[in-house]
This record gives structure tokens, sequence and C-alpha cells, in this order.
């Protein structure tokens, strides 16, 4: 049996009563459902970050063994100002060689209809310059309010067969990218 593939889900912003938890959740339910995949979810409010320096001057220990074991990696961060949350950015940051060769994929959410679409086109380049490996799927949780109640119940069922699709990509990106770390030694 191979090792299963460990896919983190980062939960992208420490606000209070953040719908984004919910979807984040939701998403760490799908993916604990698939075989051969080990997850767990990482919020940002949960890091010891420090702020008095930035990137791998910072790096926490436990937040660097995930980054180093997962092989791959699935964002969920709302929309804010058109942008992503800062502390989102500032513990990215604080890795670097952990990323590389590793599949990553984006689910954005937000109050209105575009689903975060403009905070994960923000994100691509980020992902590229860490290294990571960007899928053409991604998850739109647009008018996060009405997908799911107060306490995060899912009102909008499209949003299972959504997220399957995405994890179908993403599961198979991180195979094929863990087969070429293993197998292909870089130029
Ligand atoms: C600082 C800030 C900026 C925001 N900017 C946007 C935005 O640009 N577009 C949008 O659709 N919603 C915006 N929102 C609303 C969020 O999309 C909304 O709060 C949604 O529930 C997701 O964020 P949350 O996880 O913090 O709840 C913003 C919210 C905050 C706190």
């Amino acid at each position: 049996m191979a090792t299963p593939l460990y896919l983190p889900v980062i939960l992208g912003t420490p606000r209070q009563g953040r719908r984004s938890e919910h979807a984040a959740r939701f998403v760490l339910e799908q993916t604990q459902k698939r075989a051969g995949v080990e997850t767990e979810l990482i919020d940002v409010r949960e890091l010891p970050l420090a702020f008095n320096d930035a990137g791998e001057q910072i790096k926490i220990p436990a937040f660097s063994d995930q980054m180093k074991r997962c092989d791959g990696l699935i964002i969920v961060t709302p929309e804010y100002n058109h942008g992503y949350p800062g502390l989102l950015k500032h513990a990215l940051d604080t890795n670097l060689e952990e990323y590389i060769h590793k599949a990553v994929g984006i689910c954005g959410v937000s109050a209105g209809s575009f689903g975060g679409t403009r905070v994960i086109e923000h994100l691509l380049p980020v992902m590229r310059e860490l290294g990571l490996v960007t899928i053409f799927t991604d998850v739109n949780f647009g008018k996060v309010q009405d997908v799911f109640d107060e306490h995060g119940g899912l009102r909008d069922e499209s949003f299972v067969r959504r997220v399957n699709g995405f994890l179908d990509e993403l599961i198979w990106m991180a195979r094929v990218l863990r087969h070429g770390r293993e197998n292909i030694p870089p130029a």
C-alpha cells in the first residue's frame, strides 16, 4: 500500500465570525472521505506567528513539518478588498523549499457573487513563486451566507459535486507530482 497522500486544508483568515471557516470545514470533511488521503485543518489563527520579521526567519517548526510532509495544499481563503488576507500571506511566506513541486488548489469565499475569483487570481502568481503547482479547478463559495447556515450546515448541495471535482483534480496532480519527486531527478 502506498503512503497516503497528505493534503492539509489551510484556513486563511483569523477574523471573528469568519464564514470561510464553514467552507474550510466542509472541504475538510469531503477530503476526509477520500481513500488514500490524510488531511487536517491548519488555521492561521492558531499559528504562533511572529510579527517582528517575515519569511523563513520566523519559521514555525510544526507548520514547517506539515508543509514538508504534505503532497499538496488546499487553501480556503476569503476575498478581502479583492485580495488575500495579509495573515495568510505572512504564514505562507515562512516556508519555501517545503512547497516545491507540490500541488495546490484554492477555494475562494466571498459575500459577493463572484466567489473569490479575484483573490484566487491574485494568489496564483504567489503560488508559482513558492514553487507550488496550481490546478485548473477552483471552488468558488459565492454568496457564502446562502451556501451555509449560521452553524455551518450546507444549504446548497451542489457544492458536494463541486468540491469533489476539485478534489479529483488535486489528488491526480498530487499523485503525479509525488511520482515525479520520487522518481525523476531534478535537471
Ligand atoms: C476587510 C474585508 C474586506 C472584504 N472585501 C470583500 C471583497 O472585496 N469582495 C467580497 O465579495 N467580499 C468582501 N468582504 C466580505 C467577505 O467576502 C465576507 O466576510 C465573507 O463572509 C468571507 O469572509 P469571512 O471568511 O471573513 O467571513 C470583505 C470582508 C472584509 C472583512
